[in-house]
């Protein structure tokens, strides 16, 4: 083609990008952050399940009822069990989203809510408790999963990195809730509490339409154009919408194959997306949460439960401004910033660990004053996650797989992030023992001064693309 004409061209058909900001422009966001709100529900239980056992089990370690008496072992277990069924929740998760789609798996997510929560209502011994406990975690795998799927599939490229990060607001936002509740409702009421959330997430959730995304690659796509219309309000151009994404879909064909991995477009994400979820873990984030109470105790706090609610109040007030500043800031400016700032903590915490394990005077109580050191390591260590490492390894999780493998890239994830917060929790104790409490806030620095450099080098920025583009960005193409 003449050079002239092709300029003609380009000048009379508005360009990918400007098409884009055309139908932006007309998008009304109402109904999308209502479907946001309703699916955010699932997260809230999750953080509910999360947070329960801090508060039930000194209850349930001094309860009258020998037969529902935890001993300390019986008591970890009653915390840990949940990372070990979420984490098998993650691979059912993986293969529900693609059988059944988004939405009622989502749905299905509030029966082993309800039901387990049911279970430890009605305990009648030990063995209950642990019953209601893994299905209560394989509900919380299974919403990690399809939570921020979900949402990522719905929404458009000006909100997503807010709206996806409203996940994790929602489970802290659970945990600090049910710290809360516990400092006034025994271990049994609370359990009722914790099922009101997961009810009302299968109503409302009876009005959330199924993920476009998911439609288009199952050749609904009428029922597309209708999603995307609830979604995006009467005014956008849904038609252009779902040709764009259909294309996407075209080209990728359908259905995971396990040749599908020598593809740089599936293992590249994979990659980077497992590994997200691995550091996030091994910045020791729950083993640290779990022993915030002790620090606070060492720091001559004389309400240590009210300790936890400051931790999970710090949490919701960080992850929020992270929410809010997603879309402008970027998400790889603040991993970065996430993890210098949890390095430095976590040092901090080291040397704090290191200077009063050293003797002092005879009947002099060793460097009781340094107490300030740990609780800034601590409220900068949890800052710090909240800013970056909580919400966004979630989020990018959601953003980078191509949709025919989104199902069980995803479940890799969640699968790596649920079985390591299982290791690392429950080896905790021992890597104290073992490496001393010093060493393994130094082996924590260490780990986060790898997600530092993992994020700097391999983290793509997601941010203001269309996941369309990114899927295009791994396989080194401009993008639709
Ligand atoms: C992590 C959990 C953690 C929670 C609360 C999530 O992003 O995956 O392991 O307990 O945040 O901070």
């Amino acid at each position: 083609m003449d050079p002239q004409d092709q300029e003609d061209q380009d000048e009379d058909t508005p360009g990918p990008v400007s098409d884009q900001d055309a139908s932006l422009g007309k998008v009304r966001n109402r109904n999308l952050y209502l479907a946001t709100m309703a699916c955010v529900l699932g997260p809230l239980s999750f953080g509910f399940v999360l947070g329960y056992s801090s508060p039930a089990i000194p209850e349930l370690a001094r309860i009258s009822d020998p037969r529902l008496r935890l001993d300390a072992d019986q008591a970890s277990w009653f915390g840990s069990i949940v990372t070990l069924g979420a984490a098998a929740g993650g691979l059912l998760g993986g293969w529900l989203v693609e059988k059944l789609g988004r939405k009622i798996t989502l749905m299905f997510c509030s029966l082993p809510f309800v039901f387990g929560f049911t279970i430890i209502i009605a305990a009648q011994n030990v063995w209950m408790l642990y019953v209601g406990r893994l299905l209560t975690g394989i509900a919380s795998g299974v919403t990690s999963l399809v939570v921020p799927l979900y949402i990522s599939e719905m929404a458009h490229e000006r909100v997503r990195g807010m709206l996806g990060s409203c996940m994790q607001l929602m489970v802290v936002v659970g945990i600090m809730g049910v710290y809360l509740a516990g400092l006034y409702l025994d271990w049994r009421w609370l359990a009722i509490l914790c099922a009101v959330p997961p009810t009302l997430l299968i109503v409302c959730m009876c009005f959330v339409p199924e993920s476009p995304r998911f439609l288009l690659s199952r050749g609904r796509r009428r029922e597309a154009e209708e999603a995307l219309r609830f979604l995006r309000g009467p005014d956008a151009p849904v038609e252009w919408e779902c040709a764009r994404i259909e294309s996407a879909c075209d080209e990728q064909g359908s259905g995971f194959q396990m040749s599908d991995l020598k593809d740089p477009g599936v293992y590249k994400p994979l990659v980077i997306g497992v590994m997200l979820m691995l550091f996030q873990q091994m910045t020791g984030i729950n083993a640290i949460m779990f022993y915030a109470e002790n620090i606070f105790e060492q720091a001559h706090f004389k309400e240590s439960d009210l300790a936890s609610v400051i931790v999970a109040l710090i949490q919701v007030v960080f992850t929020g401004v992270a929410a809010l500043i997603m879309d402008r800031a970027g998400r790889k400016i603040l991993l970065t910033i996430s993890g210098v700032a949890m390095a430095i903590s976590t040092m901090t915490f080291g040397v704090y660990f290191y200077l009063v394990s050293k003797p002092s005077g005879a009947g002099v109580e060793p460097h009781a004053d340094l107490s300030w050191l740990a609780l800034a390591s601590m409220a900068v260590f949890i800052a710090g996650f909240a800013v970056g490492w909580g919400p966004i390894p979630w989020l990018i999780m959601s953003e980078i797989f191509p949709s025919k493998v989104r199902g069980v890239s995803s479940a890799a994830c969640v699968l790596t992030n649920w079985s390591i917060a299982f290791l690392v929790t429950k080896t905790f104790q021992d890597m104290m023992g073992l490496l001393t409490s010093a060493g393994t806030f130094w082996l924590f620095a260490s780990m986060c001064v790898l997600n530092v450099l993992f994020t700097v080098f391999f983290v793509p920025e997601t941010k203001g693309k269309t996941l369309e583009q990114i899927e295009a960005t791994f396989r080194g193409a401009p993008g639709p």
